[in-house]
């Protein structure tokens, strides 16, 4: 059966399920908040079957210990001039999300309303990957880190230049140092390449388990890609089911090349 949030996903992904009278769900009027679950009820909720939405636990307030540290490289971050990118910005754009969020979302670079308003995706592309989070029970407030490779905008939207890669990096390794996530899901060419030291294709990169250190990386496409070309909603679906999978322990059989077994 499919859940209306799922529903929602593909809806918001374009894709359209024949689903049997019998078996759709009605609306709910709380159906679109992200499930707020007991602890226990989330443990339970962890083992559930292949398929289910990911649920994840309530955050706990954040580490005491790491809450300066997050604030001082913030600090750091907001004032950086390690690259001509600092003279073209409005603002660096440092990451959002619960310092103790269970996945790392990375994306590129800030774009025009990032810039703007300080947060990573609050544009079209943002509001894609939301509602393709929500699909597996995350959302920004709650449950996932949302960061990117590049924390000022480059102009024009401009692919990142190697050099400005190497110099903002640092970055966000100190953040993944500091938040630890079980998983990573790196959306696009930019971020993939970036994080893996590769210079494979997206389409090559998908539907393995990578690691950034001992962390699991899974790769899909960027949303704004998905707006553009519509036809590749469904691979990224497969490939948030496929990471959901992974940060439950089911993607664990994958192969040792990290194919999907
Ligand atoms: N694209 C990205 O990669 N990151 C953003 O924050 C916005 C658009």
């Amino acid at each position: 059966m499919l859940s209306r949030r799922r529903q929602q996903y593909l809806d918001a992904l374009g894709i359209d399920l024949w689903v049997s009278r019998a078996t759709a769900v009605p609306p709910a009027a709380d159906a679109a908040s992200p499930a707020v679950l007991t602890p226990g009820e989330a443990r339970s909720a962890r083992v559930a079957a292949p398929g289910a939405p990911l649920s994840v636990p309530p955050v706990a307030p954040p580490d005491a210990d790491a809450q300066p540290l997050w604030q001082a490289l913030r600090e750091e971050v907001l004032k950086c001039a390690k690259c001509p990118l600092h003279l073209t910005r409005t603002q660096g754009v440092f990451g959002v999300g619960p310092p103790r969020a269970d996945w790392l979302v990375v994306g590129e670079a800030p774009g025009a309303e990032e810039d703007k308003r300080g947060e990573p995706f609050v544009g079209a592309a943002g509001q894609l990957l939301d509602a393709m989070l929500r699909a597996i029970g995350l959302d920004r407030t709650s449950n996932v880190y949302i960061a990117n490779v590049l924390k000022s905008r480059p102009p024009g939207n401009r692919d990142p230049k190697p050099e400005e890669v190497s110099a903002c990096l640092p970055y966000l390794r100190r953040q993944i140092d500091l938040l630890q996530p079980k998983l990573m899901l790196a959306v696009g060419r930019i971020a993939a390449q970036s994080l893996l030291g590769t210079d494979a294709p997206v389409g090559r990169l998908r539907s393995k388990v990578h690691h950034f250190g001992a962390i699991p990386l899974v790769v899909t496409y960027h949303p704004a890609y998905l707006l553009r070309s519509p036809g590749e909603k469904r691979k990224a679906w497969e490939d948030l089911k496929f990471a959901r999978d992974v940060c439950q322990g089911l993607g664990q059989d994958a192969g040792s090349d990290g194919h999907r077994a």
